[in-house]
């Protein structure tokens, strides 16, 4: 039989199940444990989030995957801003992943940030999710992170619309979205809303330490 694929926008009452599949696919992936639940329960009433971007995806009507964005910004050396996307959460329920859901989600949701006038999106993560998606090292598009001249290699970018940057260097500027997360007994007395769940370490926590503490220089 047939799967049904729906992709629509999360709706309030989708908010719990959406926190659940993403503290479900991120446990223990990058950290023993995850914050990745608490990061999007409190993401969507921060300003920067985008709500006209915030999508669930539905295989045969049970919410299977997820992706939320926040505005960023790339400074030039001048210092003109230029106001972009930046995508994360982006999670498949660990018995779906690896059938290209994910890649689906950023489909859609590249083409409805499209539409709403943005041309780029810059995010951090592990580049063998996002590599066959369209997403480039930063510094194939010379956008620094932290100081002028530093690449990270998990700092991803995609052009939304080929061309969008012109060649000028720039530095990018995250939403504060995410600080939320440095309140770790905030983390961990929102994690114990949800049942129990033991905490490990996994060689993919290894493998994001090493993309995440290190830069291309050339
Ligand atoms: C990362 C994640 C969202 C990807 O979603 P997914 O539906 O599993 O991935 P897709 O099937 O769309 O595959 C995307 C790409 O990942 C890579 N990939 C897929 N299967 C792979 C495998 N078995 N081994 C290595 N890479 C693989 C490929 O490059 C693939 O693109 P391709 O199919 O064109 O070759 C999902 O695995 C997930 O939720 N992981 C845990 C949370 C997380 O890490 N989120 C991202 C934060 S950086």
């Amino acid at each position: 039989m047939q799967e049904s694929i729906i992709i629509r926008l999360e709706t309030e009452k989708d908010f719990r199940a959406v926190e659940e599949l993403t503290r479900e696919a991120f446990w223990n992936v990058y950290k023993p444990g995850a914050d990745e639940h608490y990061y999007l329960h409190e993401m969507r009433n921060h300003p920067d989030f985008l709500p006209e971007l915030d999508f669930v995806l539905e295989l045969d009507g049970r919410i299977v995957a997820s992706i939320l964005f926040t505005r960023a910004w790339l400074e030039d050396e001048e210092g003109q801003r230029k106001e972009i996307v930046s995508c994360g959460p982006l999670c498949v329920h660990p018995a779906f992943q690896r059938r290209k859901l994910g890649k689906r989600l950023i489909r859609h949701a590249f083409g409805a940030a499209r539409e709403m006038g943005y041309d780029v999106n810059v995010n951090f993560g592990n580049p063998g999710n996002y590599v066959t998606s369209g997403f480039v090292s930063c510094r194939k598009k010379d956008v620094s992170c932290f100081a002028w001249g530093n690449y990270p290699t998990a700092l991803l970018v995609a052009e939304l619309v080929p061309g969008a940057l012109d060649g000028r260097r720039w530095l990018y500027i995250p939403s504060t979205a995410a600080d939320c997360c440095e309140d770790t007994a905030a983390v961990a007395a929102f994690d114990a809303t949800f049942p129990p769940k033991e905490k490990a370490w996994a060689p993919s926590q290894e493998e994001f330490y090493i993309y995440s503490h290190s830069s291309v220089v050339r």
